[in-house]
């Protein structure tokens, strides 16, 4: 009895407990050259957030995750026994405990090794109100074919990043034919758009992303990276110099990865609408493994939803983000890759609230239709499967 009343008094320390939970769930962020504003890798950098951890926990803010539906490989969303340690630690005065040997957490599995491939695109001012149209740059050519497994991108100024697309133009492609290189332009609207192999997206709370065990982007000798970015001013002059940086994966992998997207362009959201509601669909040419999901939408964004939709009509959710927060665009892996067979419908739906009640709205009263800037709308439903390694975008998209 005495026991059990010690059990349930003791308050949980650092060292035995909070630790190993903060590694596994918040230092890949939480630490230094993260997107995280600051590091909680020992305990006198945790000791001050203690009270802070406590609410953002509790309230289920942090770690970042917005799926309601889905089952995903990279949920990192806390048990509740983790987050009732982490509170009564918190209440118990934080206290530190006694350092013990662990082995290395997972999230702090060894560094990747210098990047094969690495280019940092020229500074860009960003003003501190007006929205810059996307700027387009084209870096380096690839001397040869090469597999990319791993892609990082890091903003020097995250907070003005609001996307950045990796693409890889092929050699001879006509798009942005003619525009010169190493420095940035903008597009004219019939030349932005493209179906060019996207290497990598960035998004707000996005980090590297490395393809699983042989799995990999083809990318063809004479191919050029091409970059889009999207700035957003945020009330003070900044100036960013993004970086790119890829791994090369050194032996052939048995899956070409592709980037494909549900995009929904006929957008028409009514002034004040509290929550309206646009679908799109499309159906799978061929045979491909359904890897993970990354949903767009602008500052009216409510929530995202992927499914597949039986001939009969019958839905089966996949993946469903609610609410959708613009500030945090996240990829969600699937627990278990998905085959979808040739045939299969897939069918994304936004819903978005155009209210004043939507503290993100820049403005209610306005009649919202598809553009690029923040202040109009976008519906893309990013999703990548697995193909075959002798299988591209356009052999994929050919009728076979
Ligand atoms: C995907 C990256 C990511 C992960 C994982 C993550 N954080 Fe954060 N965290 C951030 C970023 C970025 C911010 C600053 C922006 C914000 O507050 O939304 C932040 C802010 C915070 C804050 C300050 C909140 C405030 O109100 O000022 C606390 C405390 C915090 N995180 C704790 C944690 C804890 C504890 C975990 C793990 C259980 C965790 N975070 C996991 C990225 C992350």
């Amino acid at each position: 009895m005495l026991l059990l009343a010690a059990a349930l008094l003791a308050v949980p320390d650092y060292h035995s407990t909070i630790a190993p939970i903060l590694e596994r769930r918040c230092v890949g962020c939480h630490r230094k050259g993260e997107i995280a504003p600051m590091a909680l890798e020992t305990y006198v950098q945790v000791r001050p957030w203690a009270r802070a951890i406590r609410e953002t926990v509790l309230r289920r803010k942090m770690p970042p995750w917005f799926a309601v539906a889905g089952t995903f490989a990279n949920d990192p969303s806390l048990t509740r026994e983790e987050i009732a340690a982490i509170e009564q630690w918190a209440d118990g005065k934080a206290p530190e405990g006694k350092p013990v040997s662990r082995g290395r957490a997972i999230s702090r599995a060894e560094e990747p090794p210098a990047p094969d491939w690495a280019m940092r695109a020229p500074a860009v001012r960003i003003p501190a109100k007006t929205e810059l149209e996307y700027q387009y740059i084209i870096l380096g050519e690839f001397g040869t074919d090469q597999w990319v497994r791993r892609v990082e991108v890091r903003p020097s100024d995250r907070r003005a990043v609001h996307h950045l697309v990796v693409y890889a133009r092929a050699a001879g492609s006509a798009w942005l034919a003619g525009r010169p290189k190493n420095q940035f332009f903008t597009a004219r609207p019939e030349e932005g758009a493209t179906t060019a192999d996207i290497l990598g997206v960035y998004t707000p709370g996005t980090r590297a992303t490395e393809l699983p065990e042989g799995m990999a982007r083809r990318v063809r000798a004479g191919s050029e990276i091409v970059l889009q970015i999207h700035y957003n001013p945020y009330g003070r002059e900044a100036k960013d110099a993004s970086e790119v940086r890829l791994w090369f994966s050194k032996t052939a992998p048995r899956y070409n990865v592709l980037t494909l997207q549900l995009n929904q362009p006929r957008i028409l959201i009514p002034p004040f609408a509290r929550d309206h509601v646009e679908t799109v669909s499309g159906t799978m040419p061929g045979d491909a493994l359904l890897l993970n999901f990354l949903p767009h939408l602008h500052l009216r964004g409510k929530s995202f939803e992927y499914r597949i939709v039986a001939p009969g009509g019958r839905a089966e959710t996949l993946l469903k983000v609610s609410p959708y927060d613009f500030y945090w665009q996240l990829q969600y892996w699937l627990a278990t890759p998905r085959l979808l067979k040739k045939g299969t419908r897939l069918q994304a739906e936004a819903h978005w609230d155009n209210s004043a009640a939507n503290a993100a709205n820049p403005d209610p009263s306005a009649e919202v239709t598809y553009c690029e800037p923040s202040r109009c709308e976008m519906m893309v439903g990013f999703f990548d499967v697995a193909v075959g390694a002798d299988v591209d975008k356009e052999s994929f998209f050919l009728r076979r």
